[in-house]
């Protein structure tokens, strides 16, 4: 089957005139046709907050291609990633006529996102070991069925999709395939970043808030063939991301060596947790992780998230998931953070 982006996208889209910005033409020069404030910002501040910022990115989108090693084209910047999902499916699913395709337990925002778009959602859940059921998923696929959003490592589960599995989706479903791609730099496993090549319908979505540890300045990263990122572009409003938010970016990228170095301690960190709890009777299975965090079972899950966070430590409860029935989802903080957690966790299970 030939793959054609531009059927797959609604038609109000592809046919948009994308507003254009005052900054989409002229930057340099007297800067008298953005209703801007001449005089300045309040406070004054060196770095022409009164301006818009760069519509485009360039500068991000450059610097983070050869950081992924792929090209600047290729690249699609957002408001956290929660702003590139909401993207896609405005992009590819009709309100209420399409559908998105998850597998839970998984990251909640999809199905959220779908929603608030007026978008089914049709659910083949992961298997028992958190896997996908590729058979399952192929087979519920309807003409409705637009996006399959898959998450790895995932998110609460932790540990990396097969990807022999996510390649045999993206090859035989005849739509857009999301791999978010969040935690990736915990991982050993290697970026589908590297196919972008090879699918034309592979959406892979990186953040800059969780190995950059970012979350504060909300960059999401969306990176696809150049037809998606065109759309993507054309859809986003003018000047999604501002001038503080670039500039701390470009930094962060300037400083890959520290945000290995920060992994490193996260994983060490997480290991070491992973042995303490280990040692407290009431604490059950703890899945495997290839992410920042760790999903464990505990008997009265929900008891002792309550009580944990009534006094001072606030971990996730995940016991409401499909599979994660009476679980807790920890993220890995600093040793001493870490430490706490575990003193309570074993005063709060005697
Ligand atoms: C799997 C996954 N994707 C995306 C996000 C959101 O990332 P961002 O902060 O870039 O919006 C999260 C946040 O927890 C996540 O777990």
């Amino acid at each position: 089957m030939k793959f054609d982006i531009h059927i797959l996208v609604r038609p109000n889209i592809r046919l948009l005139t994308p507003y254009r910005c005052a900054r989409d033409d002229y930057d340099q020069g007297i800067l008298l046709d953005a209703n801007e404030n001449a005089i300045g910002s309040v406070p004054a501040d060196p770095r022409e907050l009164n301006r818009y910022p760069d519509p485009h990115q360039d500068a991000f989108r450059a610097k983070y291609a050869t950081f992924r090693q792929i090209s600047p084209e290729n690249v699609f910047c957002g408001v956290g990633s929660d702003e590139a999902i909401d993207l896609i499916l405005r992009i590819f699913c009709k309100p209420a006529e399409d559908a998105i395709l998850i597998t839970p337990p998984t990251y909640g925002m999809y199905k959220v996102s779908a929603a608030i778009n007026d978008v089914d959602v049709q659910s083949i859940p992961l298997s028992r070991d958190f896997q996908l059921r590729v058979d399952d998923i192929l087979a519920a696929v309807r003409p409705k069925t637009k996006v399959i959003f898959l998450c790895s490592p995932n998110n609460p589960t932790g540990n990396v999709l097969h990807r022999q599995d996510i390649r045999r989706i993206l090859l035989e479903f005849n739509g857009i395939v999301v791999v978010d791609e969040a935690y990736v730099d915990f991982s050993d496993e290697i970026s589908f970043a590297s196919e972008l090549d090879a699918f034309e319908n592979l959406i892979v979505l990186q953040t800059l808030s969780k190995s950059f540890g970012l979350a504060g300045i909300r960059m999401g990263i969306a990176l696809a063939s150049a037809e998606i990122i065109d759309y993507m572009l054309r859809v986003k409003a003018p000047y999604n991301i501002n001038k503080l938010t670039t500039e701390v970016a470009l930094k962060a990228l300037d400083n890959i060596d520290e945000m290995r170095s920060h992994v490193a301690i996260l994983l060490n960190e997480r290991a070491r947790v992973a042995a303490a709890l280990r040692e407290i009777p009431a604490i059950g299975k703890i899945h495997p992780s290839d992410a920042n965090f760790l999903l464990v079972e505990v008997e009265n899950a929900l008891h002792v998230y309550k009580t944990m966070a009534d006094t001072g430590v606030v971990i996730r409860y995940r016991g409401d998931q499909i599979h994660c029935d009476n679980t807790i989802r920890i993220t890995i903080g600093t040793p001493e953070e870490n430490d706490a957690m575990i003193t309570m966790l074993k005063q709060v299970t005697i």
